[in-house]
């Protein structure tokens, strides 16, 4: 196994922003696992299958081919060799995924394929369960954090600047179901590892969330 830091924590908590910072003044490589979820849900959308019927979500995942490239640095996530991460960060794709996450048999496949890529490279990798369930034996593992606010706040401020419309009540409430679901689930549900270095970035720039992180790399790994 290579050398790894566990990055966990809630959707919006900045975790994906930190982790190619980081990974990137390491020289690790960035794996985003939340992508590989959305991933999964693109394909069950574009069947049509209901967010519901686990039985057919379960026959589907089981078809489903999903695998990682790196392009220049960037993680490109391939469904049946197509790039697909251009159609993976809407809230019709997030929605889902945090529904079919759920299913152990989605976990199961892209766990695997998770604990493969961290054999093989040293890596930066995020997510919900990756201190807990993927990388248990990471040296370093954080939980990184904020208040549902300013969280909703910042995934606002990132529609807006993409010249979307956005309600900033509706991101705060999707986030805090989405919470929910992901912490109450009954497979790996989001939690923090016992060992986890917890970070709450709410009152913290992203400067100085990554100068902690290295910090203390330097020390763990
Ligand atoms: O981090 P994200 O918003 O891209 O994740 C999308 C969904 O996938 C989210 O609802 C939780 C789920 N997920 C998970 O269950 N386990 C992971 N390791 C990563 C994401």
């Amino acid at each position: 196994m290579g050398n790894s830091i566990a990055i966990d924590g809630p959707a919006g908590a900045g975790k994906s922003t930190i982790a190619k910072l980081v990974a990137k003044e390491l020289g690790f490589i960035y794996v985003d696992t939340g992508a590989m979820y959305r991933a999964m849900a693109l394909y069950l959308i574009r069947k049509g299958i209901d967010r519901n019927d686990s039985a057919q979500i379960e026959k589907a995942c089981e078809d489903a081919d999903i695998s990682i490239s790196y392009e220049d640095g960037k993680q490109v996530v391939l469904l049946f060799d197509e790039n697909v991460n251009d159609y993976l960060r809407t809230e019709e794709v997030g929605n889902m995924a945090s529904i079919s996450s759920a299913n152990p048999k989605v976990r199961e496949k892209l766990v695997a394929l998770q604990q493969k890529l961290a054999a093989q490279k040293d890596v930066v990798m995020d997510g919900r369960d990756i201190g807990t369930v993927v990388l248990p034996d990471s040296k370093f593992k954080i939980y990184l954090t904020a208040s549902a606010h300013v969280r909703a706040k910042r995934r606002y401020d990132e529609l807006v600047l993409k010249g979307e419309k956005a309600d900033l009540s509706k991101i705060e409430a999707d986030i805090t179901e989405r919470d929910e679901r992901d912490m109450t689930r009954e497979h790996s549900p989001l939690k923090q590892a016992e060992d986890a270095v917890v970070i709450d970035s709410s009152d913290m720039s992203v400067e100085e969330v990554k100068d902690a992180i290295l910090a203390e790399a330097e020390k763990r790994l």
